[in-house]
């Protein structure tokens, strides 16, 4: 099975990216990963996590972190463009991008390809692939919003870092874990992080 690509950027809502990682290294055999520079900042900020700053370091810390196996998580610098994300003959299974900034939702959008995330997602695009957005920010302005409806007309999926309480969630891990969960149902990859509702 191809793998599958997860795009960190710069918002707020890093335990998503890493909860979500740490679900598909359960069951993926490889996921390609790209990390923008604001990501790393916010990474710093809102987790004990350091990645360090090339390419190779960030692969091997992440993969300390995550308890990969090797190989297992491929990293990918933000111009590497013989990346196999980079080409429409070769595009990944699904792509994720979390959390998503709108600047990054706005490239997107836009269709720009002048780094290897938004030219991934303009693969997985023009390739109807799986394209899921987690954006994050608060209010969202017109501009934010029209970019969304763009997307979401293409088919990709917008699914906001918008936990729910009906669960009854006791930690914030409960919180990430039901975005986390939704995200996965989507990607149709097996977790056991909350139960499907049952009425
Ligand atoms: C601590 C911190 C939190 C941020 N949170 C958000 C956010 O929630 N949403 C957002 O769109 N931008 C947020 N930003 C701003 C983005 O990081 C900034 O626009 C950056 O240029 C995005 O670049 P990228 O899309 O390549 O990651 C935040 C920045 C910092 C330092």
């Amino acid at each position: 099975m191809k793998p599958i690509a997860i795009a960190l950027t710069g918002a707020s809502g890093m335990p998503y990216a890493l909860t979500l990682l740490k679900e598909l290294i359960k069951t993926q055999d490889r996921i390609y990963v790209m990390i923008s520079q604001a990501a790393s900042i916010v990474i710093s900020m809102e987790t004990d996590l350091d990645l360090g700053n090339d390419t190779k370091s960030i692969e091997r810390n992440l993969s300390q972190y995550l308890g990969a196996k090797d190989g297992q998580i491929e990293v990918f610098s933000k111009n590497q463009w013989t990346a196999p994300v980079a080409s429409g003959s070769n595009p990944p299974r699904a792509m994720v991008v979390c959390p998503c900034t709108m600047s990054t939702l706005s490239a997107i959008a836009n269709g720009h390809g002048d780094n290897l995330m938004h030219r991934a997602a303009d693969v997985v695009i023009k390739e109807q692939k799986k394209l899921i957005l987690v954006p994050r920010e608060t209010p969202y302005s017109a501009i934010h919003l029209e970019n969304m409806l763009k997307l979401a007309r293409l088919g990709v999926v917008i699914m906001d870092a918008n936990p729910a309480f009906y669960q009854q969630p006791n930690s914030i891990q409960d919180l990430v874990d039901f975005v986390v969960a939704r995200i996965l149902d989507h990607l149709d990859v097996d977790h056991n992080l909350l139960p499907p509702w049952q009425g």
